[in-house]
């Protein structure tokens, strides 16, 4: 006699990153254990007329990010794992920062503590922003803890690194079979309009654009990929805002390099008008690289629909509009340079790319799933456990009201925040219920998980982040060590 299923979802419309099948899922603990016409289980629940696909997998989110002095942010995993569950997201990835005067494993031992009271499960990739030797004897030993990816910042004073100390970067991910992460913006050219925009009295927020156009994104992501290139690292750009920069990844791929691009909500569905808002009201929209025009965000639905950009991820930060930690720190006249960058995203995330993107016709439901959970746990080596919807994977599953129209505000996001960008945007087709590995953690809205049941995902080695095994110069990347 088989053992009864802990959970089956039945009558369902499954959406995998392959297919969409009529089916019922069986459960038991905590995974998937049978797909088709599944056994009697404990609990049933009846999905008929609703989409099931995986929990989604954020892997770009500020989440908890130990700031300078050991400090906190707005958003931690457990307020911004409410907002994920609610947006029907299970699995994040967020930053360890590199701290003055403590060691990265020091960082990651806290930010472990903190992630003790997640809501969902999570991971970190290990921000490098100075690549001193001692930083760099240190980063095996965090990879081996099961941090598989470095990011790197080409822009931004406190974070960005010069293009020898991303080679670094990039030859110690080599090394440690990691992916890398980068945020691509020529710094030098971002500081040189800055200089004039300021000194011309052009101080608002909708300047934040001005200050980095795409050329400048264009640059850094060329740069990136040839110096990736160079050593045979895998990397993924990080939020990419626009064809033209996408089209540096594509030209990439067509020679073999491992890059992968991302994109985000705020590329999709906010525009450069939106920091022209009156007074400071813009600031809420600034995020880096800029959102652009209306005919972009199309240009990046082009890209997306070419596979050059396969993952969407949210970039969610946590800065209120006012406050602690507020777009309004430096004063109510600060230019924006002084505003932070960054917008909130984990919770509007899946339900955006759902309704502009399945809903409106752009792209298929497996798609969607490819987009928002199976690619994103390829590339950071969360795959097969989660993702997708298959036996042995844990059973994070959302379920979905195709129909359902919702108009986004601040209270629907459930995060810390204390604003959305997406306030007034309507969506159609919407979470009604998330389960986090077999357990019922969102319904109708009320999140049911309760702080500390996520867990750590630690991420052995995997084949995306293998170096390529030819480099350049001609000798295989053994060869070069
Ligand atoms: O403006 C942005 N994107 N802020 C978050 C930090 C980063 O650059 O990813
Ligand atoms: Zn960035
Ligand atoms: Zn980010």
């Amino acid at each position: 006699m088989t053992t009864p299923l802990d959970l089956a979802i039945r009558n369902a419309t499954v959406a995998t990153s392959r297919d969409v099948t009529q089916m019922d899922i069986g459960i038991a603990g905590g995974r998937i254990v049978q797909l088709g016409r599944v056994g009697p289980a404990a609990e049933d629940v009846d999905a008929r007329g609703l989409i099931v696909t995986p929990g989604g997998v954020d892997t770009h989110c500020h989440l908890d990010q130990v700031e300078p002095g050991m400090g906190n942010g707005a958003e931690t995993l457990a307020t911004g794992g409410r907002s994920a569950l609610a947006g029907g997201t299970t699995s994040a990835v967020s930053f360890l920062g590199q701290i003055p005067d403590h060691s990265l494993t020091e960082v990651l031992q806290e930010s472990l503590r903190r992630g003790e009271a997640s809501r969902i499960d999570y991971s970190f990739h290990q921000i490098i922003n100075d690549a001193t030797p001692e930083v760099m004897a240190e980063v095996p030993q965090i990879i081996e803890r099961g941090i598989r990816s470095l990011k790197a910042f080409l822009t931004y004073d406190a974070a960005r690194l010069n293009d020898a100390e991303f080679l670094e970067v990039l030859e110690a991910a080599r090394r440690g079979g990691a992916m890398v992460a980068v945020h691509c913006e020529n710094y030098h050219a971002i500081g040189w309009l800055t200089k004039k925009l300021l000194a011309d009295g052009r101080t608002g927020p909708k300047y934040h654009a001005w200050s980095r156009p795409k050329v400048v994104e264009r640059e850094a992501t060329y740069r990136a990929i040839c110096l990736a290139e160079l050593t045979g690292t895998p990397i993924q750009v990080f939020h990419v805002s626009c064809a033209e920069v996408a089209e540096e990844i594509a030209r990439a791929q067509a020679r073999g390099v491992k890059v992968w691009g991302e994109t985000c909500p705020q590329y999709l569905v906010l525009s450069e008008d939106d920091m022209d808002r009156p007074g400071q009201e813009g600031a809420g929209f600034m995020c880096s690289p800029a959102p652009r025009s209306r005919a972009d965000q199309e240009g990046m639905w082009d890209m997306i629909r070419r596979g050059v950009i396969d993952v969407v991820s949210s970039d969610h930060s946590a800065f209120n509009l006012t406050g602690k930690n507020g777009k309004d720190a430096a004063g109510p006249e600060a230019s924006f340079a002084e505003i932070p960058n960054g917008v909130p995203g984990v919770g509007a995330r899946m339900p955006i790319v759902f309704s502009e993107g399945v809903s409106k016709g752009r792209i298929t439901l497996d798609h969607f799933v490819r987009l928002t959970a199976a690619n994103p746990a390829k590339l950071y080596g969360l795959a097969p456990q989660k993702g997708d919807i298959a036996i042995g994977a844990d059973a994070d599953l959302v379920l979905w009201d195709a129909g359902r129209k919702v108009t986004l505000d601040n209270a629907v996001m459930q995060h810390a925040v204390d604003y959305t960008p997406y306030a007034g945007l309507e969506v159609t087709g919407w979470p009604v219920a998330t389960y986090l590995r077999g357990t019922r953690a969102m319904q109708d809205g009320e999140v049911l998980a309760p702080e500390g049941a996520g867990r750590f995902l630690p991420r052995g080695r995997y084949k995306l982040a293998e170096p390529s095994s030819d480099v350049p110069n001609g000798f295989t990347a053994a060869e070069i060590g």
